[in-house]
This record gives C-alpha cells, sequence and structure tokens, in this order.
C-alpha cells in the first residue's frame, strides 16, 4: 500500500501538477462520475480526478456525450466534490455550454467552479478555442485543453478516429497544442494520436500533456474508471488503449446473484444481521396481539 490515506494527503493544485511535470513525474488523472468513484480514485491516490462527460456513455446509458446538459454535469460534479479530499478535481464542460463564444464558455465555467466544486475544467478543441482558454484562465478559472480526438465533434471527425496520423495531419496536433499552451492551459489532455507525435509535441510543449490512446512519452495519462476497473458486462467494445485492471462487473455480479439464491432460500438474513428483542417483551408482545384478535 504505497499511496497514503486522502486524509494524509496534500491537497493537490495545479502548482503541484506543475511541480510533478517539472520533476519528470508522470501525472495520474482517471475519471469520477459520482461519489463512491471519486472516493476509491481520491484514496488510492490520484493526482486529478476528471468528472468526464463520458459520464454520458458509462454511467447515464446515453449514445454519445453530445447528449448530456449543464445540469446533469453540475449534479455529478457536486457528487464527485463531496467525496474528494485531496485530487484536483475537472470537470468537463459539456457540448453546448462554450462553443458559442468565449463569455458563455466563461459562464459556464463560473457555474461549474461555484455550483460543481470543481477547482477546473476541461474543454475540448485547439487553436480556434484559444480566445475561449484565454477568458477563462484570465478569470482565474485553470482551463485542461482537450486535443488530438476530440469526442464532441465525432460527427464532424467521422467518428471516433485517431489524429495526428499524416504529417500534416500531426503538424495540427502539434499548432493546436501551442495554441492552447499560448492561452493559458495547465495542460492538455491528447487523446487517440500515434505514440511518437504525442511524444515529440511533448517535448515542444512547456506544459504537461496528458495522454489517453497517446501513448507513454505523455507527462501523464488518464483513464475512463469504468473501462479500467472492468465495471461493465461481457462483450462491451473497449478502444485499443484501454488496460483493464479490473474486473469489477463480475465481482458485482457473482455478489448480486449470491444475494439472490441467499434470499430466495432464505439463507439471509441470518440471526447475525437481524436486532435482538429480549423474552419478556417478546412474550409481552405476543400477548398483546393475542388479545387482540
Ligand atoms: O469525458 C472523458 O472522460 C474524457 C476523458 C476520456 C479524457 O474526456
Amino acid at each position: 500500500m504505497g499511496n497514503p490515506l486522502p486524509s494524509d494527503r496534500k491537497k493537490v493544485t495545479v502548482g503541484t501538477i506543475r511541480s510533478l511535470y517539472k520533476k519528470k513525474e508522470p501525472i495520474t488523472v482517471i475519471t469520477a462520475h459520482d461519489f463512491p468513484s471519486a472516493h476509491v480514485a481520491d484514496a488510492a491516490g490520484m493526482d486529478i480526478i476528471l468528472v468526464g462527460d463520458s459520464l454520458a456513455m458509462v454511467a447515464l446509458g446515453m449514445e454519445d456525450t453530445s447528449e448530456v446538459v449543464m445540469e446533469e454535469m453540475l449534479l455529478h460534479c457536486r457528487s464527485v466534490a463531496r467525496a474528494t479530499k485531496a485530487a484536483l478535481i475537472i470537470g468537463d464542460l459539456p457540448m453546448g455550454s462554450y462553443e458559442i463564444g468565449p463569455d458563455q464558455a466563461l459562464e459556464s465555467a463560473i457555474r461549474f467552479v461555484k455550483q460543481g466544486r470543481v477547482h477546473g475544467v476541461k474543454l475540448e478543441g485547439g487553436a480556434e478555442m484559444a480566445p475561449t482558454i484565454k477568458r477563462i484562465t484570465s478569470a482565474g478559472i485553470p482551463v485542461l485543453a482537450h486535443i488530438g480526438l476530440t469526442p464532441q465533434r465525432q460527427n464532424a471527425l467521422g467518428g471516433f478516429r485517431v489524429q495526428g496520423k499524416t504529417a500534416d495531419g500531426a503538424l495540427s496536433v502539434l499548432k493546436d497544442a501551442l495554441a492552447v499552451q499560448e492561452a493559458g492551459a495547465f495542460a492538455a489532455v491528447i487523446e487517440a494520436v500515434p505514440a511518437p507525435v504525442a511524444e515529440l509535441i511533448t517535448n515542444k510543449l512547456n506544459m504537461p500533456t496528458i495522454g489517453i490512446g497517446a501513448g507513454s512519452g505523455c507527462s501523464g495519462q488518464v483513464l475512463v474508471q469504468v473501462d479500467m476497473t472492468g465495471n461493465f458486462p461481457p462483450g462491451r467494445f473497449l478502444p485499443k488503449f484501454v488496460k483493464k485492471y479490473g474486473d469489477v462487473w463480475s465481482e458485482s455480479f457473482r455478489a448480486i446473484e449470491t444475494y439472490r439464491d441467499e434470499v430466495k432460500s432464505r439463507q439471509y438474513p441470518a440471526p447475525e444481521h437481524t436486532y435482538p428483542i429480549s423474552q419478556e417483551e417478546l412474550a409481552a408482545f405476543e400477548k398483546a396481539v393475542d388479545s387482540k384478535e
């Protein structure tokens, strides 16, 4: 058990992330969508907890991330914030809450901090989002950029496609990275980009990159918790970059199935799961019930 309990950990700030980056220590990021998933991520020593809009698909059963709305994100951010004692919490601005312009984005980011109780926001997009990132960071709200594959734009990208696979494509990801850095982002998620491209881009920046499907040359890594803990039924599609570190679904399934069988067979609840009553009180109760018949 290498990691200290959350109560022993110092609060992670953007400054902590910066110093991990300077020390070349990999930055650990995981999603959490509710109180229990945030609790375990924080206790396990994650540096950053991301309330990702993957919430839409993995926790709310929606078709894609475009469906989730501000109020839903805020509700889940609040529950994550209640469980998180040390990690830096970043909330994902949902589609429609920031693209109209910097003012709309700042308004949404302020709601995330005031009502969602997060420490910063993430938004998707590169060079075209630079003025928006500048506006939010100028108001004192840290921004985690998200470049490469941007799932909210999957309709324009033609699906979940690897980005930066050609020299021109890779240059365009680099241009985005430099623009979001210049605009004041404290770090950038780089999603689904060939590993050597992500590494080269990382080396050209002076802010951390957080890779997802972008290889080990990034400054840190992020995974969706439901995916990496295996909290989904067998047969579900998993992107190539996901490593399944657990089998939470099978363990939950086994426990619930056993509970069902024990209820059906009256093995549960056993005497140790019940509350006692003295013989005298029980006898008095039985007498009272009899007398009412
Ligand atoms: O929504 C999300 O969970 C994300 C991460 C996968 C980076 O954007």
